[in-house]
Formats: structure tokens, C-alpha cells, sequence
């Protein structure tokens, strides 16, 4: 069975009470999940104090959707990366494509991000992915390979991260790429981590699949060799759904 990191992301939806209710709810109903399987739930910030309280000390990770770049300061609203780390957060997104279209985030910002994370012990997963408009004037390799490059750049390679691809036009819309658009795109990423990183570390670098995963199109998603698992918005708010995703391909073991 291949290593398979399932992450769920919440956006601003639930609060501290469902979130507890959840992850209880879905931790009493995965304990037979096998060691090869990971899952992370990428919480709103105000829910993180709650998720560790109910998923510390068992096999689920958490994780954040963003924080800034430096570790502490004078940035009102923001959230800081030392502070995750001390809620012993695992993990946190950078550059999610509602953050770079929504809230202006660039590739520098980002690159920032992903060094700070790195350095206070969060592993930071990076997003990419292309607009409808690149992938129909055939930009789509570039500009991925671009938002990876730059979102390394500034980062101590030797640091763990994962890596999200997620076509824009596939998040929340219900369209969702086919496995072989994925797989091609998770190939192309590989590629570039391997110049960056050397063959070894890119192989090793989990590439998880974002955009519409759902119960019933995620099995054929799964079976693609360079997909390393999924990024899930809207079905990871169900309990159901989440469980099916969290299991996928496991049945066929
Ligand atoms: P979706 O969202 O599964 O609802 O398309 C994915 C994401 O935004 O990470």
C-alpha cells in the first residue's frame, strides 16, 4: 500500500464545538487506519486550541490555512507561526488559491511563509496551481513550476514540506481535473522538485491533489502513481464523506 496523506480543508467553516464534535466523532471511527495512511485537518486558527486538546496524543495531525511571514509582531489580525508551533501544530498551508486571489498574496509573501514555518518546525504546505485562462493558452506547466520555484526560494531545503497541486478551476466548482490531467501535472511538479531538490528528496516529497475530491471520484485519483494524496474543502465538512476519503483504497488491500 502506497504512503497516502489525506488533509482536509475546513476554510472558515465550524466552529470550536463542531470541531470537537467532529474530530471526535472521527477519531473514534478511524483507529484502524494503517501506518501508511496520514491524515491532517487544516482548521480555521480560532479551532486550533480545541483539535489539539482532542487530537493530541492520537493519530490524526492538524494544521493551519495561513499565518505571517514573520514570527512575532506588530500585525494586527495575524496569526503567529511561533504560536502554532507552541499549539504544536504540524502543518500549515501556504498559499492556498483563495489566499493569493482574495487576499493578494504573491510568491514572495509566500516564499517568506514557507521559510518561517520551516524554521519554527511547521511543515508548510505549498499550493499551486493555474487559472482556467492558463490551462487554456497552455501556461499551465510554467506557471506551476514557477509558484514552486518561488515559493523554495528562500526555504532550507533540507526542511520537510509537501506540495498541493490544485487547478483553480477545479476548487469548489465541481469540476474536477482527470486523473491523467492530475497525474500529468503531479509528473511536471516531480520534475521540478527533482532539479531543486536532487531525485531522492522529490521522491519522497508528497503531491497531493486538490480540487472537487469526492467519494466517487477519488478512487481513480488514488490508483495515479505521483498523486501522494488529496486536499479536500467541501467534502471533508461531512463526517461521512471525510471517513470514505480517509479510507480510500484501503478496501482493495
Ligand atoms: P474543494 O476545495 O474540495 O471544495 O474543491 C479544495 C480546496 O480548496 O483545498
Amino acid at each position: 500500500m502506497k504512503p497516502f496523506l489525506v488533509a482536509a480543508n475546513w476554510k472558515m467553516y465550524k466552529s470550536p464545538s463542531e470541531a470537537v464534535d467532529f474530530l471526535k466523532n472521527f477519531v473514534a471511527r478511524t483507529q484502524d487506519l494503517p501506518p501508511e495512511r496520514k491524515v491532517v485537518f487544516f482548521v480555521p486558527a480560532i479551532d486550533l486550541w480545541v483539535t489539539q486538546q482532542v487530537l493530541r496524543g492520537t493519530q490524526i495531525e492538524w494544521g493551519a490555512q495561513n499565518c505571517h511571514y514573520e514570527k512575532q509582531g506588530a500585525f494586527t489580525g495575524e496569526n503567529s507561526p511561533a504560536v502554532l508551533a507552541e499549539l504544536l501544530t504540524g502543518h500549515c498551508l501556504v498559499g492556498h488559491s483563495e489566499r493569493r486571489s482574495l487576499f493578494g498574496e504573491t510568491d514572495a509573501v509566500l516564499a517568506k511563509k514557507m521559510k518561517t514555518l520551516s524554521e519554527v518546525g511547521v511543515q508548510p504546505m505549498l499550493c499551486v496551481g493555474e487559472t482556467l485562462a492558463d490551462r487554456e493558452a497552455n501556461r499551465t506547466d510554467q506557471v506551476i513550476t514557477e509558484q514552486l520555484a518561488q515559493g523554495l526560494s528562500l526555504m532550507d531545503l533540507t526542511k520537510p514540506f509537501t506540495l498541493a497541486y490544485e487547478p483553480v478551476w477545479a476548487i469548489g466548482t465541481g469540476k474536477v481535473a482527470s486523473p491523467e490531467q492530475a497525474e500529468d501535472a503531479h509528473l511536471v511538479l516531480r520534475k521540478k522538485l527533482s532539479e531543486i531538490l536532487g531525485t531522492v528528496k522529490a521522491t519522497s516529497t508528497p503531491i497531493l491533489y486538490g480540487g472537487s475530491v469526492k467519494p466517487d471520484n477519488a478512487e481513480l485519483l488514488f490508483q495515479k502513481p505521483n498523486i501522494n494524496g488529496f486536499l479536500i474543502g467541501g467534502a471533508s465538512l461531512q463526517i461521512e464523506s471525510m471517513l470514505t476519503l480517509a479510507a480510500v483504497g484501503l478496501a482493495s488491500r
